[in-house]
Formats: C-alpha cells, structure tokens, sequence
C-alpha cells in the first residue's frame, strides 16, 4: 500500500504541496526510498538525498544534469551529526558552528569514510550544513540520515528561492516538492574550507558575511587558493553560474538601455523617465534586503517577451561581496 503510493507520487509531475507533518514524513520516507524530495532551506530551494546512498546521491546529478566533479553540501539537523558527515573537528569549526549554525555556512572538511566520495565530487573534503529553516530540519530528522543537496535548478541556471521554480525546472524529475514559502536569505550559504589544523578560507561568498566570519574567528580569512592542476578551488564554481536564459548586463543609472522589450532592476529606487513598456523591479538598497529578492526578481522577467535584462550594479564594497560575486557570474556568458 505505502509502496503504491510512493511509486504513484513518483511517476506523476510534481506540484508543490504544502510542508505539513504529513507531507515532510511522506517525503522522508521517500528519501529513505532512495528518491529524490526538493525542500526548502534559508538560502534557496535544495534537491535532496540520502547522503550515504551514492545510487540515490546518483539521481542528484541526473537530475540537475551536473557534471559529477561539483561536489554537493550534506545537510544536517543537528551539531552533534557532525561527525557522520566529517572526520575532523578542529576548534574553528566549533566557533564557527556555535555562531552560525543553524543558519547559511557551510563548511568544507575533511570527509568521514560513510560519505561517498559521489557526494564531494571525488574530494577527500566534504561540506556540511545545518539549515536554519524549520521544514529543513524537521526533514532531516524525519529521514534520519544526513541529506546531500545541492540548489534545485538546473547546473548553471538561476537557483530557485520558492517552490514554484523549482516545480517549473526540475517538477517531473523529483518525488516530491516541499513547500516552504519563500527562501529568507535569497542567496546560498557562505562556504569556508576548514584544513585539519584548523585554517579558514573562503571558498563561496554568501548569506554570511566574511567579516562577520572574520570577526568571530578574530583573524583574517583569505580567498582559498587555486590548486596547481589550475582547477577552481571549489569545483563548480564556474564563472558562468546563477544565471538567467535571457542576457544580462551590469548597468549604471546613467547607462542607455538596451533597445526592445526587457526589464530592469533597479537599486533602491525606480529609475526615473524609464520609458514606456519596459519592465521594471526595484529592489531594496541594502545587501541583505536585495539579495532577498534578487532570484526571485530574475525569474519573474526571464521569459519573453524580455529580450534583455539590465540590473543596475551595486556598489564595490564588501558587504555587497556576495551579490557582486553572483551578479558577475550572472552576466558572464
Ligand atoms: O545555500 C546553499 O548552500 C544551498 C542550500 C540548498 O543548502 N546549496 C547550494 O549547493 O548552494 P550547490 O551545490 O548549488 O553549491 C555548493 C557549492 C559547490 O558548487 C562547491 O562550490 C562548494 O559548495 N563545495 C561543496 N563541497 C565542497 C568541497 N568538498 N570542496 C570545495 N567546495 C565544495
Ligand atoms: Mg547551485
């Protein structure tokens, strides 16, 4: 009978439905099926699996049609699952958690043998995350193993900060989609590396600010390095990544805009004599309040009968870093 009803749920395209105890115990049991459950989290939307099932992790990389060398973040609903998921725990990665966790860092470690190396993209390291967002962690703990998930979208698209988009890109690929409400944050997690003795680096910009890591560390944390072979540091850190279909171009409030129908989003404030029939968003001018609505913005205008989409930049300083960061990779083509 429950088999019957997994299978059913599993052949049919997947709409979102509401995240109740009933639907988040039926998605754990599907976890624990080996199938896949998109959820939401703080940050964005993640495509979950049982992080110790590599031929579940397997349907991850199908789905998102991700190359198998980017390596996916485990999620946990507790601390002290850390060490299933890692093999080391140096004091700055205590810091770290007792500060930020639950909530959007994730950490780069040495990896515990239960982890299929599937997971770390063939790394000796893994990352580990304790989600903030309680459907998240209800989800978890209902399937009782750890959950690798990367970001519910396709490998290089724009990642989805409500269940809609991801119903839209990924909906016959799942199980099931948990509905959560919007992605608080709007911008994935922060990703440090940690090394066995305990050094930090910054691998991905995100949720958490660098100075706020740096300020509860007391040191300084640096950009990780390229490694010889000249591969990124973090694999699937790809330039081109989070990005929409339709171009995007960085512009100034002075810069003529493009010619046709498109979109602008605006920082702060509408742009004034815009002309007639041009989309417009506007977005709120600090860090926090516009990463909130940056992907949900680009997925409202990525469609025609926009030719183009024009963002107007934020400025260059570091509390910008992680917008700056996935705007750049937005526009590169
Ligand atoms: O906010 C987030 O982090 C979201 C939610 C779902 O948790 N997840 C997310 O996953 O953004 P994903 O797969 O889209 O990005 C994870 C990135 C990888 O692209 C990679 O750059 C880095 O984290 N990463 C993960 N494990 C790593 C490892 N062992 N070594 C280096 N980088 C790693
Ligand atoms: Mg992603």
């Amino acid at each position: 009978m429950m088999q019957e009803t997994l299978k059913h749920a599993a052949a049919m395209a997947q709409h979102a439905v509401v995240a109740t105890p009933e639907t988040i115990a039926l998605a754990a049991r599907h976890l624990r099926a080996g199938d896949l459950v998109a959820f939401p989290t703080e940050t964005v939307y993640g495509l979950a699996a049982n992080a110790f099932d590599a031929s579940a992790v397997e349907k991850i990389f199908a789905a998102k049609r991700r190359p198998r060398s980017c390596p996916l973040i485990v999620h946990i609903a507790d601390a002290h699952d850390a060490h299933r998921v890692v093999r080391v725990w140096p004091d700055s990665a205590e810091l770290l958690a007792r500060e930020f966790w639950p909530g959007p860092l994730t950490m780069v470690l040495p990896r515990n043998e239960a982890i299929p190396t599937l997971v770390s993209g063939g790394l000796d390291t893994v990352g580990v995350r304790l989600p903030e967002h309680p459907v998240a962690r209800e989800l978890i703990r209902e399937a009782g193993v750890p959950l690798a998930a990367p970001s519910a979208n396709e490998f290089m698209q724009l990642s989805p900060t409500a269940a809609s988009h991801v119903a839209r890109s990924l909906g016959n690929r799942v199980a099931m989609i948990l509905d959560g409400g919007n992605s608080h944050a709007g911008i994935e997690s922060t990703v440090v590396a940690i090394s066995e003795q305990g050094e930090v680096t910054l691998l991905r910009p995100g949720a958490i600010s660098r100075a706020r890591i740096e300020h509860v560390l007391g040191a300084k944390v640096p950009d990780a390095h390229w490694d010889k072979q000249g591969s990124a540091p973090s694999p699937g850190m790809h330039d081109r990544h989070y990005a929409p279909r339709t171009p995007l171009r960085l512009v100034s409030r002075q810069s003529p805009l493009p010619d046709g129908p498109g979109a602008l989003i605006s920082l702060g404030t509408p742009r004034p004599g815009l002309p007639e029939g041009l989309t417009e968003i506007v977005l709120g001018a600090s860090p926090e309040v516009y990463a909130q609505g940056l992907y949900a913005a680009l997925h409202s205008v990525d469609h025609p009968p926009h030719k183009w989409i024009a963002l107007e930049a934020p400025p260059q300083q570091a509390a910008w870093e992680a917008v700056n960061d996935r705007l750049r990779r937005a526009e590169s083509r």
